[in-house]
């Protein structure tokens, strides 16, 4: 079904929307309901629809609690402006994210010190796909002053935060994009922390572009069906780890 390809935030937006035409529907059809009744009636169709659409449960609640929410703040005292500005800046920090499903979550402080155990000796050339507040690159580019490091950044204002803390860092470098335009072809370690969805897709490009040597490191997140060659647990949550794969 080609809905199943949207990301979820769409197909829950389509699904809302769509209780909401039906909801309009029969009050055209001169429905006489209570206002409790139409937000139950939304919630309840928006809830189905979802299901249809493979929306998984903590999802099936938002879209359940949402028309609640606009019910209770519809004609609240509450400035216009602070809807917009709270809007945008959940688009800035977390906008990259919905597209791409992979949230903003942080590299512990050990994961950090892992990571450069795994670097090789030499003037090492670096990359973090996906690098949120450049944690990592900052960290390593202080480590090892002899390295290039490299940090990408698809979300607007995790970009901008990262691109400020690696400033002073002449040997650390931000960009804003996405990580499937950057060349891996003359990186020796490709970083990354994403998600189980794109890894498959990650592990195809590193072999198109890597040179025999290099590794791709992903924290926590396995390639399906390619065992790595080396795997360092990281403090912090449950299960993290760093994953080696080398490519030959
Ligand atoms: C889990 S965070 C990891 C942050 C950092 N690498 C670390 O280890 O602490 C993943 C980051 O990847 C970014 N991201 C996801 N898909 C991306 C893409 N296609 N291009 C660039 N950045 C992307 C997200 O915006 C998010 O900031």
């Amino acid at each position: 079904m080609p809905f199943r390809r949207l990301p979820p935030v769409l197909r829950a937006l389509l699904a809302q929307a769509f209780g909401f035409l039906v909801i309009l529907a029969l009050a055209r059809l001169g429905l006489g309901f209570p206002p409790f009744v139409w937000v139950l009636l939304q919630a309840t169709l928006a809830v189905w629809l979802s299901r249809g659409l493979h929306l998984e449960p903590r999802w099936l609640l938002l879209q359940a609690i949402l028309p609640f929410l606009v019910w209770l703040l519809w004609g609240a005292p509450v400035p216009a402006w602070l809807y917009l500005g709270g809007f945008l800046a959940l688009a800035l920090v977390f906008g990259g994210g919905l597209v791409t499903r992979v949230p903003l979550y942080l590299a512990s402080r050990d994961a950090c010190d892992q990571l450069a155990t795994l670097l090789p000796e030499g003037p090492v050339r670096f990359v973090d796909l996906g690098c949120g507040l450049g944690g990592p690159v900052a960290h390593l580019a202080r480590a090892r002053p002899d390295g290039q490091f490299l940090g990408v950044e698809a979300s607007p204002f995790s970009w901008l935060v990262a691109w400020l803390r690696c400033l002073p860092l002449p040997n650390a470098t931000i960009r804003l994009g996405s990580l499937w335009r950057v060349d891996l072809a003359d990186r020796d370690v490709a970083y990354a922390f994403l998600s189980p969805v794109p890894m498959p897709a990650l592990w195809a490009k590193a072999l198109r572009e890597m040179k025999p040597g290099s590794c791709l490191i992903s924290h926590s997140f396995e390639i399906p069906g390619q065992s790595p060659d080396r795997t360092v647990p990281v403090k912090g949550r449950r299960g993290a780890r760093l994953l080696v794969w080398n490519v030959r």
